[in-house]
């Protein structure tokens, strides 16, 4: 039954907005067609995985059927990024401890207690599970089948002389990515019979890489999906790589002559680009370029909305944002192009209003206010056809479906419903045709596809257990610690603290006055260091953590220490916080018993990932398995969801460099590599800040020649130390195992 643009207006908001909603009609027949959705994930890999299910095809749609052609498509994936509209506002409250892990003593740890820890269900959702043998499972298509065991597959690429850390893209994520986003607007559009169609475009910024976006434009060819360039290089990279007949190029970013000129040349070659004006001065160059050529432009402008974004990017709009146009601004635009004659080229709305909006609320405000300057501008006599909403879809990064920044609290779904009713819904009451509705969603599509592998190198030392007994005659400092320890029980341990606390301090005065030897100091330390061990073991039973034992797990926690630069890898938790999912892939039917946080291989104190997801708010520590330097078998950790803006902006700091790369694909057989990207070699990271690799091999020869004159050196000390210095300049950035 059709919907008037009042009642779908009403049926959206509830979707989005009202955590009381019900599933609407069409919800529960998406429910029924396949109950599965409604699993947790991991039963589902294992259902699919025994089936061996097909992916379907993508149908070839031709241009203007997508509505409803895509609507298989929708009901198969759309409902995946599921909304859990109970779930509450994610509490600002701090807390801090891991209480999610039961005693050893009580409980075996299951694969289901990591699931809960990591909270891989929530983020993982639908590619990222755990299977029997307590490893993290890839099911690269979501629910459609095929999946991967992630430990296996690190295991073989090793095999293969890959090393770590290593950086796995899965081009099937991609895929899935860019089938649900088109599913989801399909949907939306044919819930509220739009009449419009949906075109998106990929925004090269949020990850430059050429196989990824030679995939995407591959994998978006059957919904005309098109690329955005931000800058004159992204341009040519966009203009070169787009062939999809009918796909949106986008232009965007700062101007000038060439890369307006060559925008609109690409014309001439069949492609499609949209020139958005930022700038007002790029009206003038348009117009020039557009009379030097003879080409009637497709031209779009780009709105400064006074809606405000949220979060970390809410400057991205707003009256002081750095790109768009006043209203005084466009119509300067339209007085200007009405006087070249070229008002029909105006074509396009654009506006983005920040990236990781976590408010479903905030977008709708934008949307409505720049749905209206459409229908203005539509009414002034532009040849308006496209309205662009940016970016700013969000990644739940913690899993937790809330409003806070590493999360959001909407899915895909809610977000098409809600671009595409109030996009009708202001046309239709400005009696102007609906436009093709274009996003820009950058972050959700490129995020999953990527996880960064890394193993752990060792850990920070703690006092071994075991403390000898006492002796007679030890220092009254040490018998007291003793005594203390000793008697440790669920009824004292907060006095217990207290006590170890004021004898550890009291042994430093001592010390410091010469009344205490370094042997006895060493002794107060692990006595000390054994209570608090104690003491955790008992906090960890409690319900409620008194207070000052609050800061107790964080302090007893190890630094693990990692192969891998947080500013080459993970630039945006260095520089913005930014909180990304980190986990073992292995030993995940074993209890993590260990607290951690992962330092990098950098020796700057900003390398250092203290701040982890959590259910409720961050917590500081990560549980990790116990580490053993002397055993075999690495311990790796995956770092996901870090596809979008990471790699481009990763930096050489130390002059660690880029990590390799595979990309792989699923197969029926299991997987392929695609493509293998080598790292950076030293030779390479020294060569961007100007040394040869000539110079410095000739440099160390002659030193070692003059070592040798003096016999500083002998024979085989100087073969060895030119060896490795040349065998490292051909060598990886990161550390190899010995
Ligand atoms: C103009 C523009 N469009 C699209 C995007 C992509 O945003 P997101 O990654 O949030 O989808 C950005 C990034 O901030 C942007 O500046």
């Amino acid at each position: 039954m059709e919907q008037s643009a009042e009642q779908s207006r009403s049926t959206q908001t509830n979707l989005a907005t009202e955590n009381s909603a019900k599933p609407t009609h069409s919800d529960q027949m998406v429910e029924a067609i396949d109950p599965s959705l409604a699993q947790p994930s991991s039963s589902k890999v294992k259902e699919l995985k025994a089936a061996d299910t097909e992916v379907p095809e993508v149908p070839e749609v031709p241009e203007g059927h997508l509505a409803t052609s895509n609507r298989a498509i929708a009901d198969q994936s759309a409902q995946s990024d599921q909304f859990d509209a109970t779930l509450p506002t994610k509490s600002p409250s701090s807390v801090r401890m891991a209480k999610s892990i039961d005693s050893p003593t009580t409980n075996k740890w299951t694969i289901q207690d990591s699931e809960e820890l990591y909270l891989i269900n929530g983020w993982g959702e639908p590619y990222f599970s755990i299977n029997e043998a307590g490893h993290v499972t890839v099911s690269p298509r979501g629910d459609r089948g095929g999946c991967i065991d992630l430990f296996d597959l690190v295991s073989d690429l090793r095999q293969r002389g890959l090393r770590l850390p290593l950086l796995l893209r899965f081009s099937d994520i991609l895929a899935d990515r860019i089938e649900r986003l088109n599913a989801c607007f399909a949907r939306a559009i044919a819930r509220y019979n739009y009449q419009g169609v949906y075109r998106g475009v990929y925004p090269v910024k949020v990850n430059q890489q050429k196989h990824l976006v030679a995939e995407l434009t591959k994998f978006g060819q059957p919904f005309q999906f098109g690329l955005e360039a931000g800058s004159k290089p992204e341009l040519l990279i966009a203009i070169a790589t787009l062939k999809t007949p009918g796909a949106l190029l986008i232009c965007n970013g700062y101007k000038d002559r060439e890369y307006v000129e060559t925008a609109m040349l690409s014309q001439r070659l069949g492609k499609k680009p949209i020139i958005v004006l930022e700038q007002l001065e790029e009206v003038d160059l348009a117009i020039a370029a557009a009379q030097k050529l003879g080409i009637k432009p497709n031209l779009g402008v780009r709105a400064k909305l006074s809606s405000k974004g949220s979060g970390r990017w809410a400057e991205s709009a707003g009256d002081r944002a750095k790109f768009g146009l006043h209203m005084w601004e466009i119509l300067t635009v339209v007085e200007k192009l009405a006087a070249a004659d070229l008002l029909d080229s105006l074509q396009l709305l654009h506006f983005h209003i920040g990236s990781q909006i976590s408010a479903i609320s905030t977008i709708k405000d934008a949307l409505r206010e720049a749905a209206q300057i459409y229908v203005q501008l539509a009414k002034i006599g532009a040849n308006m056809q496209y309205i662009d909403v940016g970016g700013g879809l969000a990644v739940d990064y913690d899993g937790t479906k809330t409003n806070s920044a590493a999360s959001k609290n909407y899915n895909m779904q809610n977000y098409a419903y809600d671009v595409v009713a109030e996009i009708k819904e202001a046309c239709a009451e400005g009696k102007v045709e609906p436009p093709t509705i274009v996003s820009e969603s950058g972050r959700a599509i490129a995020s999953h596809q990527s996880i960064l592998i890394f193993d752990v190198l060792g850990t920070s030392s703690r006092p071994q257990a075991g403390i000898e007994p006492l002796q007679p005659g030890e220092h009254l400092i040490i018998r007291n610690l003793f005594e203390t320890l000793e008697n440790i029980n669920a009824q004292n341990y907060q006095e217990a603290y207290h006590d170890a606390i004021q004898f550890k301090g009291e042994a430093a005065s001592l010390f410091g006055f010469g009344y205490l030897g370094l042997r006895e100091r060493a002794r107060v330390e692990r006595l000390y260091w054994e209570c608090c061990d104690r003491i955790l073991k008992i906090v960890r039973q409690q319900e409620h953590v008194p207070d000052e034992l609050s800061d107790l797990e964080i302090s007893m926690a190890q630094t693990y220490y990692c192969n891998l630069s947080v500013f080459q890898s993970i630039p945006d938790n260095w520089a913005i916080g930014q909180m990304f999912p980190i986990m073992p892939i292995h030993r995940l039917n074993q209890e993590p018993s260990n607290r951690g946080t992962i330092a990098d291989l950098t020796c700057d104190s900003d390398g250092h990932i203290k701040e982890f997801i959590a259910r409720y708010s961050s917590k500081e520590i990560l549980e990790l398995h116990p580490f053993d330097k002397n055993d075999n078998d690495p311990y790796i950790l995956g770092l996901f969801l870090g596809g979008a803006y990471q790699e481009i902006l990763g930096d050489l700091h130390n002059l660690f460099g880029d990590t390799d790369t595979v990309h792989i694909h699923i197969t029926h057989r299991g997987y392929k590599v695609e493509h293998v990207v080598k790292g950076d070699t030293m030779n390479e990271v020294l060569e961007y800040v100007q040394y040869s690799r000539g110079e410095l091999l000739e440099s160390m020869r002659r030193e070692t020649e003059a070592a040798l004159q003096e016999d500083a050196i002998t024979i085989d000390e100087a073969r060895l130390l030119l060896q490795n210095f040349e065998h490292s300049l051909d060598g990886y950035t990161y550390l190899s195992p010995t």
